[in-house]
C-alpha cells in the first residue's frame, strides 16, 4: 500500500467541513475588512527564499523543501506565504501611484521539513494578509484585530503576545548589548544558541531548550534600547489596541524566526499557552530589499491545521450536519428514470436533494433520508407516476400529498 508522505495528512469528512467553516467565516470577514484574495505559486525561486525569508532563519536553512527542476533551475516549495505575496507585489507593480493600503490575503499550502508532531506538519495550511503601503499604526491594529476577533468568532479564546523589535537603529543597539551580556554565559547554552550568537542573537531569547535559565532570564529587554520614535509608535498601537479591546500582553521574548520584521510582532495563543495559532509583524524593509520601491508593511498569518483540531471541539452540531432539501425514494427502473429527472429539476432551480444512487431498499432509503437530514420525500410508485402525480412526504410532520409532476419544483421551493 502507498501512504500519504511524512507530515502529510488527508482532509475529509468532518475536519474537511470545519476547514470550509472556518474559511467561509476568513472570507466574510476579508469582505468586511476590504481585503482583496491573491493567490501566488506553490513553488518560486529558491533566492526568494533566501533573501525573504532569512539566510539565517531555522526555515530556510533547516527546513525549505529546494529542488533543482528538469532545467536545473533551483526551486523552493513555499514555506511560508509573504515572500510570494512580496514577490507578486513587486513584480505586478501593485504599488503603481498609490497611496491608500494595499490589502490582500490568502489561504494555502506551505512546505516545512519539520519533525512532525501534534499540530506541527511538513504540509501546513496558513491563511494570511498583508496590507502594503501604509505605515501608520491605524493599520497594525487593524491587522491584529483581524486576527483576534476571527478566532473569536471561531470560539477560541486566545490573547495576542506583543512585543516590539523597534526600528533599525533601536534594533542594532540592542543586538549590541545583548550580545556582550551573553558572551560570558554561552558555554552555558545549547548549541542552537551558541550557533546563534554571532549570526541572529534575537533568536536566543525564545530558545526553548534555555527557557528557564538564570542567563535568559536575565537578559536586556528590548524595551530599554528603543530609540523616541520606536517607543512613541509602540504606545500608540498598545493605545489603539486597548481602544478596539483587543486584549493583549506584552511578551519580550516574542522575537519570531523570519528575519524580515521590526517594529511589532506578535503571536496568537490560546490562554493556556499552548503552541502559536497565527503570528505575524511589521515587516516595512522586505519588499525594498527584494527588488521592489520602499513600501512598509504589516501581516500575520493562521496555522490552519493547528485551528481545525480546536474549532472541531467548539462549533455546534448543526453547523456540520448535513441538511439536504429532498430524498427522492424509487426501487424500480421506471422510478429511478423519474428520480433522476426530477432531481435534475430540482437541483438546476437551487434545491439540494439525493437519489437512490446506491439501490438501497425502501427502508433503507428512509434511513438514509433520516441521515442526510433531508426535509421533504418525495417517494414515487408507478401508479401514481402513471397519472402524472408524485407523493410528497414531509420528514418532520409526516404529512403526505400527491403533487402534479410538473408543479414539483415550484411546491417544493413553496414549503421549504
Ligand atoms: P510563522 O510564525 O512561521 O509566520 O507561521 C505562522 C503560523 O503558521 C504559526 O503561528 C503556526 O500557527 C503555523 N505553522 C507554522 N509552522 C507550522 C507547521 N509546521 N505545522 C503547522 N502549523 C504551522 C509566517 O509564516 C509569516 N509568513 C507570518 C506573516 C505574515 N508575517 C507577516 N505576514
Amino acid at each position: 500500500m502507498i501512504v500519504k508522505p511524512k507530515g502529510t495528512y488527508d482532509l475529509y469528512g468532518v475536519d474537511e467541513k470545519i476547514y470550509s467553516y472556518i474559511t467561509n467565516i476568513v472570507d466574510d470577514y476579508m469582505i468586511n475588512y476590504n481585503y482583496d484574495k491573491i493567490r501566488t505559486p506553490i513553488f518560486e525561486d529558491s533566492e526568494l527564499f533566501h533573501r525573504g525569508v532569512g539566510e539565517t532563519s531555522d526555515i530556510v536553512t533547516k527546513e525549505t523543501y529546494d529542488f533543482q527542476d528538469r532545467s536545473g533551475r533551483s526551486v523552493t516549495l513555499r514555506p511560508e506565504g509573504t515572500a510570494g505575496v512580496v514577490r507578486s507585489f513587486i513584480e505586478n507593480k501593485m504599488y503603481g501611484n498609490r497611496s491608500d493600503a494595499i490589502k490582500l490575503y490568502y489561504n494555502g499550502t506551505m512546505y516545512r521539513y519539520e519533525r512532525p508532531q501534534a499540530g506541527r506538519f511538513r504540509e501546513l495550511t496558513q491563511i494570511g494578509i498583508e496590507a502594503f503601503n501604509s505605515d501608520s499604526v491605524m493599520i497594525d491594529a487593524e491587522v491584529i484585530s483581524i486576527g483576534y476577533n476571527i478566532l473569536r468568532e471561531l470560539g477560541l479564546e486566545a490573547v495576542v503576545k506583543l512585543n516590539t523589535l523597534g526600528d533599525t537603529e533601536s534594533r542594532l543597539n540592542y543586538k549590541k548589548a545583548l550580545v556582550e551580556y551573553l558572551k560570558p554565559h554561552i558555554d552555558s547554552l545549547c548549541e542552537d544558541c551558541r550557533n546563534r550568537l554571532e549570526k541572529n542573537p534575537l533568536r536566543i531569547l525564545d530558545c526553548k531548550v534555555d527557557a528557564d535559565s538564570e542567563v535568559l532570564k536575565n537578559v536586556p529587554k528590548i524595551q530599554d534600547y528603543l530609540n523616541d520614535e520606536s517607543k512613541k509608535r509602540f504606545t500608540d498601537l498598545k493605545n489603539a489596541l486597548m481602544g478596539m479591546g483587543v486584549e493583549f500582553v506584552v511578551d519580550p521574548k516574542i522575537v519570531r524566526g523570519l528575519d524580515y520584521y521590526d517594529h511589532d510582532v506578535w503571536e496568537y495563543e490560546l490562554v493556556d499557552g499552548s503552541l502559536a495559532l497565527g503570528a505575524g509583524g511589521r515587516y516595512n524593509g522586505l519588499v525594498e530589499s527584494l527588488g521592489g520601491p520602499s513600501v512598509p508593511a504589516v501581516g500575520f498569518a493562521f496555522g490552519v491545521d493547528r485551528l481545525i483540531a480546536l474549532v472541531k471541539n467548539k462549533v455546534k452540531d448543526q453547523t456540520l450536519e448535513k441538511n439536504i432539501d429532498v430524498f427522492i425514494m424509487s426501487v424500480n427502473e421506471e422510478e429511478n428514470i423519474y428520480a433522476l429527472k426530477i432531481s435534475q429539476e430540482l437541483r438546476l432551480n437551487n434545491i439540494s436533494c439525493e437519489i437512490n444512487s446506491a439501490n438501497l431498499s425502501f427502508k433503507g432509503q428512509f434511513k438514509q433520508a433520516d441521515k442526510l437530514g433531508a426535509k421533504q420525500l418525495i417517494i414515487l410508485n408507478s401508479e401514481d407516476l402513471a397519472k402524472g402525480l408524485v407523493n410528497v412526504k414531509d420528514n418532520q410532520t409526516k404529512e403526505e400529498k400527491k403533487v402534479d409532476e410538473s408543479e414539483i419544483v415550484d411546491y417544493i421551493s413553496g414549503i421549504i
